[in-house]
């Protein structure tokens, strides 16, 4: 299995982390709680991917569906409903009864949780329009929180929607960034370059051993997502990627840690 080239510069707080438990340790307690968050930090997981969503009042969420309807008893769109409505909401008996009660988590409940223990990769939605950042700027209300926070040096902070990027890397020329995408690497790497971007992060099966080196001869890293095979995560690390994004942070323990 090889290693990440060491003259690749690393997030600050990233060093060594190959495994990024995807959504919390998503199949051991309902994604995106604090109860997956726990279950990810328990099995040792180094860094942990999330997504963040703006409520109706301004509250940042952290949730994946545009809706709230899959992962709780309630209905209806994150961004029409408030953080009041949101938390009465059930975001843990849809998985198993035994997480009823879990809810729908604030970004810096997450941060508290984590902090001192791991990494996030903090992914923010984007809302219906991909192309266009969002109105109401929620990149600088996740960079002030993290700021707030004390832990911009923790984060890796990743979109789909590239505007949401370049929002970012405006606000903030230091903080760690990840370009999100499905396969077209070559507009990925443009992209990187416009945002002044640490990694790609793109679809694991979009993933070859080429890009990869185009990657790292601009000095980014690949963290492809979701991968949960482990033969799928050796063939992977064999091309040179950096660390997978996993629903299987356990099939990757070995993996995850640097000798
Ligand atoms: O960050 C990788 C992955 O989370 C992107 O897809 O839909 O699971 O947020 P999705
Ligand atoms: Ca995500």
């Amino acid at each position: 299995m090889s290693g990440p080239v060491d003259s690749r510069p690393e997030p600050p707080g990233w060093a060594g982390c190959r495994v990024v438990a995807h959504r919390g340790a998503c199949r051991r307690a309902p994604e995106n709680t604090l109860a997956a968050f726990s279950a990810a930090l328990e099995l040792g997981a180094q860094a942990i991917e999330l997504d963040v969503q703006r409520t109706r009042d301004g509250e940042l969420v952290v949730i994946h569906d545009e809706t709230v309807d899959r992962t709780t008893d309630g209905s209806g769109p994150v961004r029409e409903l408030s953080l009041a409505e949101i938390r009465s909401l059930d975001a843990g008996s849809w998985f198993r009864p035994a997480f009823a009660g879990e809810r729908v988590p604030t970004l810096s409940e997450v941060i508290r949780t984590v902090r001192g223990k791991a990494c996030l990769n903090v992914e923010i939605k984007g809302g219906p329009n991909p192309g266009v950042a969002p109105d109401d700027d929620i990149a600088g209300q996740v960079l002030e929180l993290l700021r707030a926070e004390d832990f911009l040096g923790q984060v890796l902070i990743s979109s789909f929607n590239h505007e949401i990027l370049a929002r970012v890397r405006a606000l903030d020329a230091a903080v760690p960034i990840a370009v999100l995408y499905l396969r077209h690497h070559s507009h990925a790497l443009e992209v990187a370059a416009r945002v002044g971007a640490q990694a790609l992060h793109p679809f694991f099966a979009s993933v070859t051993p080429g890009m990869v080196r185009a990657a790292h001869r601009r000095g980014l890293r690949v963290n492809p997502w979701t991968v949960d095979s482990p033969w799928v995560g050796r063939l992977l690390f064999s091309f040179g990627a950096d660390a997978i994004i996993t629903n299987q942070p356990s099939v990757f323990a070995l993996a995850g840690r640097r000798t």
